[in-house]
C-alpha cells in the first residue's frame, strides 16, 4: 500500500506526507523538484510535474492511492495511467470556488472544475476536498508586517472562514486511509468567519505591534497581483473577494464536522507562524 503525495512541497502535501509517514503508512513525495523535497529519512521521492504525461508512469508504479493537486493540463493522462497503475483511490485537493454559481466562467474555480469532473468520471473512487481560503494566505503579509509597512490589500471587509491545513490534512489522511469519506464532495471552511482585517487585527494583537491597513483600489491590486500571477487568476480572485464582501458566510463547513475535533483557529495558526511576522525590521 503505497500512497503517492504530489505537492509534496506544497503547504498540504507536505504536511500530510508527515502525516501519514508517521502513522507507518508507506508514502512517496513527489514534485516536480524532488531535489527540493524536505522528507523524513527513508521516505521515497518521485519526479512529477502532473502536466507532463512522461513522468505518470514512474511515480505510480505500485502505488495503490493518490493524493492529487488540481492541474488540468494533464489529468485525463494521469487518470489512464492511474488505473493502469492499479491505484485504488484518489483524494483530490480542489477548492470551495467550485461550488459558486459562477464557477463554469471563473478561471479559478474552472481550473479545479476540469480535475474534478474528470477524477469523478473516472472508475477509482474518489474523494474529492474542496477547502475555501487557507490561514496560510495571511503569510503574504508578513514582509509588510516584519518592516512595519502598511498591509495593502484590496476588499479588506472580504470575509472567508480561514482553514487551518492541519484541518486538511485530517480529513485528507482519514480519506486516504478509511472508507467512511469515498465518494465524497467536501466543502470545508475554519471555524470562523474572519474578514482580512479581523485576521490583521489579530496579527496585530499577537505581535503586539500597529499594522496599518492600505486599502487598495482593484485597479491598484490588479497592477500590483499581475507581476506575479496570471492575468485570469488574479480576476478570479479579485471577484471571490468583491463577492466575499457581499454575502453572509457561516462556518457551517467547518473540518470538524467531519474529523469530530475541534477545528483550529486563525489565531491558533498565526501563533504557530509568529516567526514569519516578527522577524527583525529590514534597515535602509
Ligand atoms: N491558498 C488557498 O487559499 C487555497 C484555497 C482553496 C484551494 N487551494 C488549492 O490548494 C492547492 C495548494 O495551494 P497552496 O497555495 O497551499 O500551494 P503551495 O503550498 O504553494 O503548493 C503548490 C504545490 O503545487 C505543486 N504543483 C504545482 N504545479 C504542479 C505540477 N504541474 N505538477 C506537480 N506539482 C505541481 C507544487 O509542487 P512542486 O513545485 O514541488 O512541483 C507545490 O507543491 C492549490 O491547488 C490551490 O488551488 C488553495
Amino acid at each position: 500500500m503505497t500512497i503517492l503525495i504530489t505537492g509534496a512541497r506544497g503547504t498540504v502535501g507536505a504536511g500530510l506526507l508527515h502525516r501519514l509517514h508517521d502513522l507507518g503508512h508507506d508514502v512517496r513525495a513527489a514534485s516536480r523538484a524532488p531535489q527540493w523535497l524536505d522528507t523524513p529519512p527513508g521516505v521515497a521521492v518521485t519526479t512529477l510535474d502532473l502536466a507532463d504525461p512522461a513522468t505518470f508512469a514512474p511515480a505510480l508504479a505500485g502505488v495503490t492511492g493518490v493524493f492529487l493537486y488540481a492541474e488540468p493540463a494533464g489529468i485525463h493522462d494521469l487518470l489512464t495511467a492511474a488505473s493502469a497503475a492499479g491505484v485504488e483511490r484518489i483524494v483530490l485537493l480542489s477548492s470551495d470556488s467550485t461550488t459558486e454559481p459562477n464557477a463554469e466562467s471563473a478561471p479559478l474555480a474552472r481550473h479545479h472544475l476540469t480535475v474534478e469532473r474528470a477524477v469523478q468520471a473516472s472508475p477509482i473512487p474518489a474523494t474529492v476536498l474542496r477547502p475555501g481560503a487557507f490561514a496560510t494566505n495571511a503569510l503574504s503579509w508578513s514582509g509588510a508586517i516584519r518592516t512595519g509597512q502598511p498591509v495593502e490589500q484590496a476588499y479588506p471587509d472580504a470575509r472567508t472562514s480561514p482553514i487551518h491545513p492541519d484541518d486538511i490534512v485530517d480529513v485528507a489522511t482519514l480519506a486516504l486511509t478509511t472508507d467512511t469519506l469515498l465518494g465524497q464532495a467536501i466543502t470545508l471552511s475554519g471555524p470562523e468567519p474572519l474578514s482580512f482585517r479581523d485576521q490583521l487585527a489579530i496579527l496585530s494583537d499577537l505581535t503586539a505591534r500597529p499594522i496599518e491597513l492600505h486599502e487598495l483600489t482593484r485597479t491598484q491590486a490588479h497592477q500590483r497581483m499581475t507581476a506575479h500571477m496570471p492575468t485570469p487568476i488574479v480576476e478570479s480572485l479579485l471577484d471571490y473577494w468583491a463577492a466575499a464582501q457581499a454575502r453572509p458566510v457561516s462556518a457551517e463547513h467547518a473540518a470538524d464536522r467531519i474529523t469530530g475535533r475541534p477545528a483550529r483557529s486563525f489565531r491558533t495558526w498565526a501563533t504557530e507562524h509568529l516567526d514569519a511576522f516578527c522577524g527583525q525590521p529590514v534597515s535602509g
